[in-house]
Parts: structure tokens; C-alpha cells; sequence
């Protein structure tokens, strides 16, 4: 047997990449007349960057992080996410001297050690978008403006947007304090997991699958019964803005993101169509991660798409190649050289064409034109070399026809550009 790829990390094959494309370039399309600017960072990061933002105590940090110590002994760590990293790069290049508000965004292989299954892998991909130094709720509302209209304008089917808002370091303690008591009520019936961290990472007990622990924490209390006065006034602003926008929701009040960076608005889109992995793309706000991490005190908001997920959603099939423009059939040597370098300047021009390169019979080239379902063939044989002409069939319609080669190029452009 062959050295075969590594489980949970897809090759993505021509025919899949074309999916993968659109969604890209709708992405940098529409991020950009947001006002968004990308940025690139590293896949490997020092270990440390993603314990202090992140978070020890959750099931990323806690373990599915593929981390390794370096030649020099430093502990490094593929990232599970894009937000730390990109926050590293801000504040490191102190971007918020250049401007007052950073809009990024960035595409990219993130990886973490999960158990692969349909729509979640150990090597994934996702498009992020963050925006930096503004507190105000109508960026909240813009940023899930610009996620809502990404995924219609992708037509991605079945998709509903859910937000919350986990509070802030003023009113989070005193209802963590709360669900802690109320847990402890509860522990002879939570899993092992939740036992084990019901007092290290409380609000996670919400989130957790297993049928026992869901049932236990109907009756818990919502952190969105708990806000202060500024979280509260905050979340109902960014739904008055949303409302004005058109952008749709609903509220969930046990959303718990797996992430402890957040403060305030948090946010799933998610799709009833993709099973256990429902959320399709997911963020927030995470107004203390940038001075946590040794920056200045800005507020930042984002989101990242997973675009595996997408993928999947967009359906399976496989997209056909584009059709060749042109396919130059030759038969002889000079012939060949001829069609070789016509094929050359075509292509230069941005066309297009193909052409065997190995001097198989004149059958074998039809077949392969056929193939790749090209609109035009160009057979040229010796002889019509030497009189300087060639036959041009038009696959379509089986119309040939006998075509000078003096000026033919030019032919071809405009016919192309015309079509
Ligand atoms: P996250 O919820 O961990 O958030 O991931 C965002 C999205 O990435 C998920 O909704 C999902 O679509 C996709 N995803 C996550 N894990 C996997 C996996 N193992 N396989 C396939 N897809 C996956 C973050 O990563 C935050 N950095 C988002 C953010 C940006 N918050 C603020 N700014």
C-alpha cells in the first residue's frame, strides 16, 4: 500500500475546488465593500498565544490541539482558529496606530485534534472576518449584516441565525457564581466531563450533548436573565439595528460558545441539514481578548465560516472543467511544431486550448477533443501546412469548414470574445 493522507485531512480535487472557489471569491467580493482588508498569518503559532486566549479549561485547549516542541525546544501549536493569531498580528504591528478601526479578514487551514466525522475534520477551513476598536452595536449588527447576505448570496439553503449575549466581566461572575450552585444540586446526574468541570468552565455544562446533563440543565438560569444594565441595553440595541437591517434571527439563551474570549453578542449560524455538526459558521464579541494578549484596551467582534460545511450543503456533485476552446488535432513533425506554437500564443491571450502532445494518431486526438468537450478542433496535417490552410470543425454543430491560417487567430479571438 501507498503512504495514503492523514485521517481527518481531505485533498480537495479538482471538480470539488471549483465549490471551493466560488465561495472564496464571494467571500473577498463581499467582505471587501464592507470595507474589509485581508490579512495572512502563519498556521503555526507558540503554544501560549492560544492557552491565554482560547482558554485552559476548554475542550480545544484542553485537548484537541496539535501542539509540538520545536528543534529549539519551543512549545508551538498548529492553530485551532483564526482569531488569536490575527489578534497577535494587530497588536504586534500595531495596526490600531495606522487606523482607528481594523476590518481583516483571512482564509485559511485550521487544525484541531477532534474525532473526524461527516462536516468536522482535523484539518478544516475557514473564512474569518474581525473588526476591531468599535463598541458600538450597530458594528455588531453590520457584521451579521455581512454574514447573513455571504451566506444568501452563496445560496446556501437552510441556514438560521441564532444569537445571545454571554455578558461581560461586570455581571458574567456573579451568574457563573449561580449556575455553579445550581449545578451542584445536580452533579450525581452530570457526566463525567461536567462533573469534572462544573466549577473550572460552568457555562459549558449548558452546551453539553449528552441526554443526562441536557435534561438536568433545563431550569438552568440564562446568563441573558443575568446582564447588566450596559450588556443588556447593548444586545437590545444590536436587534433594534438588526431589525432596521432586515438581517433575521432568533435568540437562543443557552448558546455557550467553545471559546472563552467572548463577551456580549455571540452568535451560530446554523442548518438543520448537516446533523450533529450544525453550525455552519459561528463568532462574537470579544472585548477583552486584545488587552488580555498585552495590547491596548479595543473591543474587537467576529466571525469565522467553516467552509467544509459549505461545502457539503452546496451538495456533492462534481462541477465539470471549463470547455476548451479550441483542441489543435496535427498530424508530421512541422505540423505539430505549428499547432504547438499557435496553441502557445492562444493561450498567452487567455484562451483555452489544448492539444496532444505526443504524436498520436489523428483518432486518439478526436477522442481526447471529444473528451474535454472542446467547441473547436483545428486539424492540420502536413500538406495543408504547405498550403497554408487548415480545417476548423465546430463540435456543436458538425459544421467544418477549409480556413486559411493567415489571419486565423484573430478569427478566433473575436470569435471567442464575441460568444
Ligand atoms: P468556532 O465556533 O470554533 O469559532 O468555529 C467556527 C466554525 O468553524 C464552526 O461554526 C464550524 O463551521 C467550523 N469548524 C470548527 N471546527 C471544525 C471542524 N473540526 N471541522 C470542520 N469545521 C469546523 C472560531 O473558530 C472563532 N475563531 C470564530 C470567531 C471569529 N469568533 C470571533 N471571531
Amino acid at each position: 500500500m501507498g503512504i495514503t493522507g492523514i485521517k481527518g485531512m481531505n485533498d480537495i480535487l479538482p471538480g470539488e475546488i471549483e465549490t471551493w472557489q466560488h465561495l472564496e471569491e464571494q467571500a473577498r467580493r463581499i467582505f471587501s465593500a464592507f470595507g474589509y482588508r485581508e490579512i495572512r498569518v502563519p498556521v503555526v503559532e507558540k503554544t501560549e498565544l492560544f492557552c491565554r486566549s482560547i482558554g485552559e479549561t476548554t475542550d480545544i485547549v484542553e485537548k484537541e490541539m496539535y501542539t509540538f516542541s520545536d528543534k529549539g525546544g519551543t512549545s508551538m501549536t498548529l492553530r485551532p482558529e483564526g482569531t488569536a493569531p490575527v489578534m497577535r498580528a494587530f497588536i504586534e504591528h500595531k495596526l490600531y496606530a495606522q487606523e482607528s478601526i481594523s476590518k481583516l479578514y483571512y482564509i485559511g487551514p485550521m487544525f484541531r485534534h477532534e474525532r473526524p466525522q461527516k462536516g468536522r475534520y482535523r484539518q478544516f477551513h475557514q473564512i474569518g472576518a474581525e473588526v476591531i476598536g468599535v463598541d458600538d452595536p450597530k458594528i455588531d449588527a453590520q457584521v451579521l449584516a455581512m454574514l447573513s447576505h455571504y451566506f444568501a448570496a452563496t445560496q446556501i439553503p437552510d441556514v438560521a441565525l441564532q444569537i445571545n449575549s454571554l455578558g461581560c466581566p461586570e455581571c458574567r461572575p456573579a451568574y457563573r457564581e449561580n449556575l455553579i450552585e445550581f449545578l451542584e444540586q445536580r452533579l450525581a446526574v452530570l457526566c463525567s466531563d461536567c462533573q469534572r468541570r462544573y466549577t473550572s468552565n460552568p457555562l459549558r455544562v449548558l452546551d453539553c450533548k449528552v441526554p443526562g446533563c441536557k435534561e438536568a440543565t433545563l431550569a438552568a438560569p440564562a446568563m441573558l436573565d443575568n446582564l447588566c444594565l450596559g450588556c443588556e441595553t447593548h444586545f437590545k440595541q444590536v436587534r433594534e439595528h438588526m431589525d432596521t437591517l432586515s438581517v433575521g434571527y432568533t435568540i437562543n439563551p443557552r448558546m455557550v460558545r467553545g471559546l472563552d474570549y467572548y463577551t456580549k453578542t455571540t452568535f451560530e449560524m446554523v442548518t438543520g441539514s448537516l446533523g450533529a455538526q450544525n453550525a455552519v459558521a459561528a463568532g462574537g464579541r470579544y472585548d477583552g481578548l486584545i488587552s488580555d494578549l498585552g495590547g491596548p484596551e479595543l473591543p474587537g467582534i467576529g466571525f469565522a465560516i467553516g467552509l467544509e460545511r459549505l461545502a457539503l450543503m452546496l451538495g456533492e456533485q462534481s462541477i465539470e472543467p471549463p470547455r476548451p476552446e479550441l483542441f489543435i488535432a496535427t498530424l508530421g513533425e512541422s505540423a505539430t511544431n505549428a499547432g504547438f506554437a499557435m496553441l502557445t500564443r492562444l493561450q498567452r491571450q487567455g484562451f483555452l486550448v489544448e492539444m496532444e502532445y505526443t504524436g498520436k494518431s489523428l483518432k486518439a486526438q478526436l477522442r481526447r477533443a471529444d473528451k474535454l468537450r472542446a467547441r473547436r478542433v483545428l486539424i492540420l496535417g502536413e500538406d495543408e501546412l504547405a498550403r497554408g490552410v487548415a480545417q476548423l470543425r465546430y463540435m456543436d454543430s458538425s459544421i467544418q469548414e477549409e480556413v486559411a491560417l493567415n489571419g486565423l487567430e484573430n478569427r478566433l479571438l473575436n470569435e471567442i470574445l464575441d460568444a
